[in-house]
């Protein structure tokens, strides 16, 4: 396996395809927008320097990474004769069983298709595609470069060959992946989203304070980060979509949302990303907790 797509150039898929080049894998990176191309293809860059600057990799493995990427705006030209497809496109289900459409169409029947999604079914996804069984979920985390973990997810249909090789790319990627099934949150998320909603709970209902809540935690528990703060790099929208779906998948009043994470979402108040959810993030302290988070 030597030739990997890369389907959206956002937060997710600028990490997943910059770890592929770095393990000298030749990627195309995919999505509907140039300037998203080129905000991803900066990420990359910035994140390399700074691994340059900490002596991490020599600038000549930088470059080399950066010569093994190149850019497409159509997924029928990007995916041409690759092996495996992550896609790492917007969560939303309907727009990920329409780009699985378009695989379907433009991909041979033994290259592999795999979503970074953080909560849709794999089995959904991979009833779009004519061969299901080459269809696996692959579940890096942010910031992909630094991050070990990677949850290999079987959908219904995925095929033991599929699983095998996938998990077998992993290590070559120097991540440790894990092979869990295909039920809503899967693992990660299934104990990391109900533990962050309670924290907004004990919020909501007044028992502490944010920093008194994460304090807790971060010194009690020894979490590197508190769990409002990590709900905040995550997207407090994206932890409200996650929920949803594992109280639609479950029918268990215990994934509602809190009302206090819904407002804040209805609010735009929703992280990192737009400046303010729990904490507040203006462009300083944006820049500073982003090197703090690579320099881990
Ligand atoms: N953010 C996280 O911490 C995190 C962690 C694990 C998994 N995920 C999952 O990774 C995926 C991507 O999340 P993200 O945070 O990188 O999102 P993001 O919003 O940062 O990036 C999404 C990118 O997809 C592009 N896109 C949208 N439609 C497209 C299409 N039809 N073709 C090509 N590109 C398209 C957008 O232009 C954008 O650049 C989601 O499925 C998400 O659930 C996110």
């Amino acid at each position: 396996m030597k030739n990997i797509a890369v389907i959206g150039a956002g937060t997710m898929g600028n990490g997943i395809a910059h770890t592929f080049a770095q393990s000298d894998y030749k990627v195309h990176l995919i999505d509907i927008s140039e300037d998203s191309l080129k905000r991803g293809m900066d990420t990359i860059s910035k994140n390399l320097d700074r691994m340059v600057s900490k002596e991490k990799i020599t600038e000549d493995e930088k470059n080399k990474t950066l010569s093994n990427l190149t850019t497409f705006t159509s997924i029928a030209e990007g995916v041409k004769g690759v092996d495996l497809v992550v896609e790492a496109a917007t969560e939303n289900t309907d727009l990920k069983l329409k780009i699985f459409k378009d695989l379907d169409e433009n991909t041979d029947a033994n290259t592999i298709l795999a979503t970074n999604t953080s909560s849709i079914s794999i089995t959904q996804i991979a009833a779009a595609v004519s061969n299901p069984e080459r269809v696996i979920g692959m579940h890096f985390m942010n910031p992909v470069p630094i991050m070990k973990l990677v949850e290999i997810i079987r959908g219904y249909n995925t095929s033991d060959e599929i699983t095998h090789t996938i998990m077998e790319l992993s290590k070559k990627l120097h991540k440790v992946p894990v092979e869990v099934n295909d039920y809503p949150g899967f693992v990660a998320n299934r104990i990391l989203m109900p533990m962050i909603n309670e924290a907004i709970e004990t919020l909501y209902n007044g028992v502490a304070g944010v920093y008194e809540i994460d304090t807790v935690m971060k010194l009690g528990m020894a979490h590197p980060m508190g769990p409002l703060q990590l709900a905040d790099f995550i997207g407090l929208d994206v932890c409200h979509s996650i929920l949803e779906v594992m109280y639609d998948g479950f029918k268990n009043p215990k994934y509602a949302p809190c009302p206090l994470l819904t407002n804040m979402v209805r609010a735009g108040k929703i992280g990192v990303k737009s400046g303010e959810g729990f904490y507040d993030y203006s462009e300083s302290r944006k820049a500073e907790q982003v090197s703090e988070q690579f320099s881990s």
